[in-house]
């Protein structure tokens, strides 16, 4: 089969489509025909060579942590989907930007969600709903409102318009949360109909979020890696602040880190608000898997607008 891998950390050229073995099913997981896979910033932080000392996988790797594809093989143990079903989902710290993939962790697609945003969904939200819950958001494990969410209670999302931020805006709304998200001004909007007060991210933001939340900030979920010291400062207890991206600056400062395991419940619940229409994660750029370099090019150069998927259909 044809997938994107690299052998060696460097630059979007070391990811090359080549011919490696096919993957098959093992008891307790599923085997998917691809159809999309999204590229993740823990992907190209791989293939940079930026995570290691944190995690050294053996090389060659493939990267991709989310896909959507449609079930060709059955391991063992496995009795809530059969060949055909489509589903999307995760499997460890990569494998999944190939034409097929070996899932540990899946669940059916929102309805109403292109194949696409099925790609586009899983990494976000569960990333999304373990750092929620870890300040209270939500109830560890579900999408039922934790004491924060019950309250009604300010969170501040910063890199709300990113495709973990928005997952979290998305949550958190739906808890019942009052949220304020940080973006660039021309993002504002689309924070806005995901339900957040948007305000712009950068120095002074804690003048500009009590202007729009004199309430004051509950709890603050830093999605973009950019100032933990301010987040902290600006909520005052750094157990009510989580990041996703910089455990260095948590460890140093005392706040919290969610990351996004591979976890069942956390897909179930970014289908079920699918289903609502609440979240539809954005797709920025597709690209053919031969274009594989030219998509990670393209994401790790700067937020492209949402997701960045390889279409494996092309
Ligand atoms: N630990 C885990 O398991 C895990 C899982 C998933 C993601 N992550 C990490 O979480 C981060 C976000 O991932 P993602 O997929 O959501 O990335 P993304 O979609 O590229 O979003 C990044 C967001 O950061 C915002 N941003 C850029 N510069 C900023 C600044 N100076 N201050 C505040 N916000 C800024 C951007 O907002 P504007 O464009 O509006 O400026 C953008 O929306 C990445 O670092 C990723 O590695 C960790």
């Amino acid at each position: 089969m044809r997938a994107a891998r690299f052998h060696r950390y460097g630059g979007p050229e070391e990811l090359r489509v080549e011919d490696v073995p096919e993957p098959h099913a093992t008891a307790g997981t599923v085997r998917v025909r691809v159809l999309a896979a999204g590229v993740n910033p823990i992907d190209w932080k791989l293939r940079r060579g930026d995570l290691r000392g944190v995690v050294d996988p053996p090389l060659p790797l493939v990267p991709g942590r989310d896909a959507v594809g449609v079930v060709d093989e059955v391991g063992e143990g496995v009795d809530d989907v059969t060949t055909g079903d489509t589903v999307f989902g995760s499997a460890g710290l990569g494998g999944l930007s190939a034409e097929h993939a070996v899932l540990t962790a899946w669940a059916a697609p929102a309805a109403g969600w292109s194949v696409e945003q099925a790609a586009s969904a899983g990494l976000a939200m569960t990333t999304a709903v373990h750092a929620l819950a870890a300040v209270g958001v939500l109830e560890p494990g579900t999408s039922a409102p934790g004491p924060v969410g019950r309250a009604g209670g300010t969170v501040l999302v910063e890199g709300a318009s990113g495709s973990v931020g928005a997952a979290a805006v998305v949550a958190a709304v739906a808890a019942g949360a009052r949220v304020v998200g940080t973006a660039r001004p021309e993002n504002h909007r689309v924070l806005e109909e995901l339900g957040a007060v948007a305000v712009a991210h950068g120095p002074g933001l804690a003048g500009r979020v009590a202007a729009v939340a004199p309430e004051g900030v509950a709890v603050v979920l830093d999605a973009a890696g950019a100032d933990l010291d301010q987040l902290v400062a600006l909520v005052g207890d750094p157990a009510h602040v989580v990041t996703v991206v910089d455990p260095v600056a948590a460890g140093r400062l005392g706040a919290l880190v969610a990351g996004g395991e591979n976890d069942v419940a956390a897909l179930r619940t970014a289908a079920a608000l699918g289903e609502r229409g609440l979240y539809l994660p954005r797709v920025g750029r597709t690209f053919p898997l031969e274009e594989a370099a030219a998509a990670h090019r393209l994401a790790e150069g700067g937020f492209p607008g949402g997701k960045v998927v390889l279409d494996l259909r092309r």
